[in-house]
């Protein structure tokens, strides 16, 4: 059996997101199960609770289930063009601590959806995640895109999904994504989780780095 953790990037209960997930779940291909998962145990990240009383026990959950999965499949709304806070917060919190980030997306196959209401159907958010699940080390799905699109035309009041087309695409995105997962899955040791991955580049704005000014003596 393969498993997959959805996450939906929303609080909203009547979340598109959330609602495309569950949509996802019953089109799964054969032998393989989708889990969906969201935020709301997840409270604000806060370096302070990191180092009193550690990591929250919703993170600690969340982590260990993406862990036991094969894949995690994101659902992602779109925030002034970009990825909304909520998400990225949970996203960052499952990153801490950073010894424990491998464990969690290293070499994880991960694949993207997203629902928005405005017409792009969230292909600006989709792009501003790129950066962050390359950093986490993930492995990211490029084969297919589910870009849903005016959502409110697209659900209907109990956020049952209507749209045919839209369910077709789901349904082969997400045969294309398990079939990923599961070649990830038999890959050699060395695309495992446990693999070394490489080191993150140090950044050349990281503030150890001394600014030309004060490499000058100017400062
Ligand atoms: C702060 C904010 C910014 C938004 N920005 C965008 C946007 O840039 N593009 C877009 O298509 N929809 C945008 N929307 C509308 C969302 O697509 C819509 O609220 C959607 O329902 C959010 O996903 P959800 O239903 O899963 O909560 C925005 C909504 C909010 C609250």
């Amino acid at each position: 059996m393969t498993t997959i953790v959805g996450l939906s990037g929303s609080l909203r209960r009547g979340s598109f997101n959330t609602a495309l997930l569950r949509a996802a779940a019953p089109l799964m291909p054969a032998d393989a199960v989708l889990q969906v998962h969201t935020l709301h145990a997840v409270p604000l990240y806060d370096g302070d609770i990191e180092t009193g009383p550690g990591i929250p026990a919703g993170v600690v959950a969340l982590k260990d289930a993406i862990v036991a999965a094969d894949g995690l499949l994101l659902a992602t709304p779109e925030y002034n063009n970009g990825i909304p806070g909520v998400f990225k917060n949970t996203i960052d919190w499952l990153s801490r601590p950073p010894d424990d980030a491998k464990r969690v997306f290293g070499n994880k196959p991960v694949g993207l959806i997203g629902a928005s209401t405005g017409p792009f159907g969230t292909i600006l958010s989709q792009a501003a995640w790129l950066p962050v699940l390359r950093t986490l080390g993930t492995r990211y799905w490029t084969g297919s895109r589910v870009l849903v699109s005016r959502a409110k035309q697209v659900f209907d009041a109990a956020g049952v999904l209507q749209d045919e087309k839209i369910k077709e695409q789901l349904q082969a995105f997400l045969a294309g994504f398990v079939s990923y997962v599961r070649v990830a899955s038999h890959e050699p040791t060395m695309m495992s989780a446990n693999a070394t991955m490489p080191p993150v580049p140090r950044c050349s704005w990281s503030t150890n780095t001394p600014s030309r000014a004060a490499t000058a003596g100017l400062i």
